[in-house]
Parts: structure tokens; sequence; C-alpha cells
């Protein structure tokens, strides 16, 4: 997809990777972004508008955990920027002592933020189509054993987008999803790497860093002018590559 002219929301947009995701559309010529999170940032926003001064930029309190508030961004968004081009979700804590927390957040969130972008952006339901990112991790197509329960959660991510990323889905909604996938970045959430109730490994995280949120973004955007219904983006060390998992059944999946 061709990001010139769009409007793009990013939920998570204040965090590491959501904010470069948001800078890198808007220097792709994105003129409208609504950024969700659950916390306004100021002094983020301000740097935004100044950066691209032409662009309208609009800030939602999201917790992706309560659906009404993700009704209520959506609400938000397309009253304001009458339809949602493109929707990236950016969503996510390390959180191995409270694997609820987890769940709730990385999956059940990003699982609750697709379900009403669908309703808001799906053609079926009036609106324009689009397409959905949905920002897993390199953890969701490998396994990675200091968090064990943040990967199960991003291998959820990898399922969910790529069921909804399938002609089943696209034929009704017009909308097609993505995920992506990165390595180590630079971000905060590096360092809440601190044991879990099955090891009590203590890791420098910050050391694992291959990549700058900066880098990440940019490359998550090129991912998205891919424009490829249920395609993986692994962004690691600074290089993207399309992830093509082995077709492991042919056989009917009730479609
Ligand atoms: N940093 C990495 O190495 C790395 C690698 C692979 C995947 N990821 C994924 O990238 C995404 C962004 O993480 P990041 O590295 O930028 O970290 P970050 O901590 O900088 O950003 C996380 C964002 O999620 C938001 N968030 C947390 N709980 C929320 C909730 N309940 N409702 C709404 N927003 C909530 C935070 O406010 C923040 O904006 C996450 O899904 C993370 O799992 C990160």
């Amino acid at each position: 997809m061709d990001c010139s002219g769009k409007t793009a929301v990013v939920a998570g947009g204040f965090g590491g990777i959501g904010y470069a995701t948001c800078n890198s559309l808007l220097s792709k010529g994105v003129k409208n972004l609504g950024i969700f999170d659950l916390f306004e940032n100021g002094d983020l926003l301000q740097k935004l508008k100044s950066n691209f001064p032409k662009a309208n930029i609009k800030f939602w309190k999201v917790d992706a955990t309560k659906k009404s508030e993700i009704e209520n961004g959506f609400k938000g968004a397309v009253a304001e920027f009458k339809s949602i081009d493109i929707f990236v979700t950016s969503v996510g804590v390390v959180d191995e002592m409270n694997p609820e927390r987890c769940v709730q957040i990385n999956l059940l969130g990003t699982m609750n933020l697709n379900y009403v972008a669908i309703d808001y952006m799906s053609v079926a339901k009036g609106g324009k189509g689009g397409l959905v990112a949905n920002v897993a991790s390199l953890s969701g197509i490998v396994p990675f054993p200091l968090c064990v329960a943040y990967c199960a959660t991003k291998h959820g991510i990898v399922g969910l987008t790529r069921s909804l990323g399938s002609d089943f889905y696209l034929k009704t909604t017009g909308i097609k999803f993505v995920s992506i996938c990165p390595g180590f970045t630079e971000t905060p959430l590096l360092g809440n790497f601190a044991g879990s109730p099955v090891n009590s490994v203590k890791t420098d995280s910050a050391k694992l860093a291959q990549q700058t949120a900066e880098t990440c973004g940019k490359l998550l955007v090129e991912a998205l002018e891919k424009d490829k219904n249920g395609s993986i983006w692994m962004i690691d060390a600074g290089k993207m590559k399309e992830i093509i998992p082995p077709e492991y059944y042919s056989g009917p999946t009730g479609t």
C-alpha cells in the first residue's frame, strides 16, 4: 500500500517501535495519524506535530484490555478522519511473572484491537477496507526460552494475523493483515527480562539489542508497502525478510 495521503492509526504509538512507525508513516506522506496508547505523551506528540506540520495528528487514550476504550478510540478516529486505511498494533509487555497480564495485553488486547478495527474498516460494514499490521515478534515464529509466556502470546498473534489474513476474510472485509516479527530492538521493553516461574536467569537484555527502534519502524512501513495479505515479515539486525512457513496441510479448513 502506498502511504501517501492515507490515514493511519497506531496502537501503542508512544512506545519505542510504535513511535518510530508513526515517524516513518508520516515521512512517507500519511496525512492523518491517530495514536492510541495508555497515556498521552505530550512531548512526543508535540515533536511529531512540529516535524510534520501539514499532518493532522491526534491522540486517543486506549487501554487495549478495555473493549469500551478501543471502541471509543475507533469512534473518535473515524469521526475525525472519516475512514482509516492503515492500522498498526504495537502493544505489548514482557511480564513472565504474570502470564495472565501478558496474555491479556499481548494476545487478547491485540485480538480485540483487530476485531474492532474490522468493525470500522471493513467494506461490509461501511468502511473502505485497508491494511492491518500486527507487531508480533521473532518469538512469534521461533522458540524463546527466556520468556515462554511472551513467546506463546506472540505465536498467538501470528496465528491470529495469518487466519484473518486469508482470502476468506479479504473477500468480505477488503482488509489485508500482515504479521511483523522484530528481533531484539532497543526499546524500554527490553528492560523487563527478570526471570520467570520456570527460570531464574538474569539477563542484561539491553545487550541483546540488534537494531534501533527507528530502523525497525522504517522497515515495518516497507513491509506494509508490500501489501501482501497474510504475509509475515522478520525485521532483525536492520534487515527485513519475508518468512514463508512450510505448508503442513492442504485439506479442508472449514471456510
Ligand atoms: N523491543 C523488542 O525487542 C521487541 C521485539 C519484538 C517484538 N516487540 C513488540 O513490539 C511491540 C512494541 O514494543 P516496544 O519494544 O516498542 O516496547 P515499548 O515498551 O516501548 O512499547 C510498548 C507499547 O505498548 C503500550 N501498551 C502496554 N500495555 C498496553 C495496554 N494495555 N493498552 C494499550 N497500550 C499498551 C505501551 O504504552 C507502549 O506504548 C510489542 O508488541 C512488543 O512485544 C518488541
